[in-house]
């Protein structure tokens, strides 16, 4: 059996918004009133974390978690433009204080789709301001709880942000084949990314604040594959990988703006990331089409994938992609790595504790051919708001049962739990 080195800690992750619930200032509040998520649910209850938070901490502890993801609710701490909650502060402080206290290093994420609707009345991420606007509010965060944590991670998932906000409609305001938008949205996410990690480098480093400052981001990376090597399928796939990972990696990375976003060094001179986040869940087939504002492709799962190869949410489940994506991200960059999300939707929780088996077991042979890969946040600890799917995906360790919000530990929670503190890939005991 494979051993897990002391050197990658293994944990879960969540987001505000799809957890904390009680937030009527967030643009995915509007959203769901507006009919934005499926079956007309309402993001107002999410699995009532902002209540619960102290049991929910207490779970992951019982569970034998090293780390946790989380993010802050940008609408909760900063509810109008330039005001700041001191309510959210505290909760906040209360919160990560919490996870230390239990030996948890905590990560913390400043944007995970969400803003404050008032943010998006203004524009959102097309905004001529949008960028100062967060800066400000990373600024205020970093110095309310930069003395508590020091791994950050600045936008997560750029890629998948701006295509479901202004390709495919899904997340508020619902633009569709937009291209523009999404280009310029991206734009201002690397900048808003580069100007994040001077921010909390240096709000951590005046203030004395102790630990390591890590900085990073957490790329959606996904396996593109192509029914026939056709030269415009070819095309295709690399128009595909240009705009939904190459353009974020030379931004985000290297501190480079690349065609089409634009070109130079806005910001001097690197480091622009300490580490390099990874979310991985699924591989695609790519269709070709002549549309750009379909950027030139369609996305979908081959047609020979069988159905216990698929999620509820019909993705593919393939795991040698993380393998994959983790070598390759390695010898680019060399900076160590850490899988910000991975993760799977089994309301049966009949694939669970398999999927993350033989996900970590591609990371594993990854890290024995030399990357160096120091986190592992399965998503996600609790069931949630799977954004505009609404509540029925299923991707909780735990289980959220939403009439009463009780919580119920599944069996592949008590699986992951054991690989956490015998450090050792266990086989899966099959039924
Ligand atoms: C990712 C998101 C995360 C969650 C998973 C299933 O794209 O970052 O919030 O919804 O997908």
């Amino acid at each position: 059996m494979m051993r897990i080195p002391d050197s990658l800690l293994l944990g879960s992750a969540t987001a505000a918004t799809q957890i904390e619930g009680g937030d009527r200032n967030t643009n995915w509040y509007a959203w769901s009133l507006a009919g934005g998520v499926t079956g007309g649910e309402s993001s107002l209850p999410g699995a009532d974390h902002y209540r619960l938070f102290r049991e929910d901490v207490d779970l992951m502890a019982s569970l034998g978690h090293q780390c946790y993801r989380m993010s802050v609710e940008w609408s909760r701490v900063e509810p109008q433009p330039g005001q700041w909650s001191s309510e959210a502060i505290a909760h906040y402080r209360e919160e990560i204080s919490l996870i230390r206290s239990h030996g948890i290093v905590p990560l913390v994420t400043l944007h995970h789709f969400s803003c404050p609707q008032w943010f998006q009345d203004r524009g959102g991420w097309v905004s001529i301001d949008c960028v100062d606007t967060f800066l400000r509010f990373c600024r205020t965060v970093v110095e309310e709880l930069g003395d508590l944590v020091s791994e950050w991670c600045t936008i997560n998932e750029p890629n998948v942000f701006a295509n479901d906000t202004y390709m495919d409609g899904r997340y508020p305001p619902g633009h569709c084949g937009d291209v523009g938008s999404y280009l310029r949205a991206s734009r201002n996410m690397v900048l808003a990314h580069l100007g994040a990690y001077r921010i909390i480098h240096e709000t951590r480093a005046q203030r004395g604040y102790s630990g390591q400052t890590r900085v990073g981001f957490a790329h959606h990376l996904a396996v593109f594959q192509l029914a026939r090597t056709t030269p415009l399928a070819l095309l295709s796939r690399w128009l595909i990988n240009r705009l939904f990972h190459e353009i974020f990696f030379a931004g985000f990375v290297e501190g480079r703006l690349i065609p089409p976003l634009g070109i130079g060094r806005p910001a001097g001179t690197g480091p622009f990331c300490d580490y390099v986040g990874i979310n991985y869940y699924s591989r695609h087939l790519i269709t070709p089409t002549c549309n750009p504002t379909a950027m030139f492709g369609r996305i979908g799962v081959a047609p020979d994938v069988p159905d216990e190869r698929l999620t509820d949410l019909g993705w593919e489940i393939f795991p040698s992609g993380l393998g994959d994506v983790v070598a390759a991200t390695w010898q680019r960059y060399h900076l160590p790595i850490f899988i910000t999300e991975n993760g799977v939707a089994d309301a049966t929780d009949s694939k669970r504790a398999r999927f993350i088996h033989d996900h970590l077991e591609h990371l594993l042979r990854a890290i024995d051919n030399g990357a160096r890969v120091e986190r592992y946040f399965h998503w996600s600890l609790l069931d949630n708001l799977e954004w505009n799917d609404g509540y029925a995906p299923r991707f909780g360790l735990v289980e959220v049962d939403y009439e009463t919000m009780k919580r119920h530990v599944r069996p592949s929670a008590r699986y992951y739990r054991d690989l956490c503190r015998t450090r050792t890939l266990l086989e899966v005991e099959d039924d």
